[in-house]
């Protein structure tokens, strides 16, 4: 069965990023199974700390989620036009030591989908992603885009995609992500 490991970059409440995580998971295609996994609780990264104790147990095991899946979907917020540091922290923490990059990140499919209360969909945090995703020797997916724009009408109060284009959005892309990823890692 193909995993995927869903990452949120927000550890807020009632982050929309959360909630666009959550509505795909449940649209998540039978066979596929995703995997959802905080980023909460990672501490900055800090080279001296790294020298000294070592990669942080909580970053360790979500490296090895990582490792172990067919693929990874991230669900960027976007902060002044880019990436929000919490998730750029997070990516950089799981990537050390930089001799794991490999198996942690190499050829791993990856796709990036985003949610945001104003009208731009996260175009441009994703956009500031692919570098990243490059340094990483990933294998990003692009076969569909999942641009999430006024994200407060998407979502009611409880979370629920409530906006039927977007959920059928949501579930196509989540359907051809997870058969890319499936046929990438056998
Ligand atoms: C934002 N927000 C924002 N939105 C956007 O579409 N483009 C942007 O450049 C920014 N910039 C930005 C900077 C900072 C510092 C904050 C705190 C917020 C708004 C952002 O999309 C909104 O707070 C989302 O709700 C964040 O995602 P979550 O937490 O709902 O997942």
């Amino acid at each position: 069965m193909p995993v995927i490991v869903g990452i949120a970059g927000s550890v807020r409440e009632g982050s929309f990023n959360m909630k666009l995580l959550r509505a795909a998971r449940q649209l998540q295609p039978s066979g596929t199974s995703i995997e959802i996994r905080s980023i909460r609780g990672i501490p900055v990264y800090d080279g001296d700390a790294e020298s000294s104790e070592g990669v942080p147990a909580i970053v360790q095991e979500l490296k090895a989620a990582i490792a172990a899946a067919h693929g990874l979907l991230l669900a960027t917020p976007e902060y002044n036009n880019s990436i929000p540091g919490a998730l750029k922290n997070a990516i950089d923490w799981l990537s050390r030591p930089g001799a794991d990059i490999p198996r942690v990140f190499g050829g791993r499919p990856v796709a990036i989908m985003g949610a945001t209360p104003g009208q731009g969909g996260t175009a441009l945090a994703q956009a500031a992603w692919l570098p990243v995703i490059r340094a990483l020797g990933m294998a990003p997916w692009f076969g569909r885009r999942m641009l999430v724009s006024n994200a407060a009408k998407v979502f009611d109060a409880e979370g629920r995609l409530v906006d039927d284009q977007v959920r059928e959005r949501l579930a196509a892309f989540v359907e051809d992500f997870a058969t890319f990823a499936a046929q990438r890692r056998p």
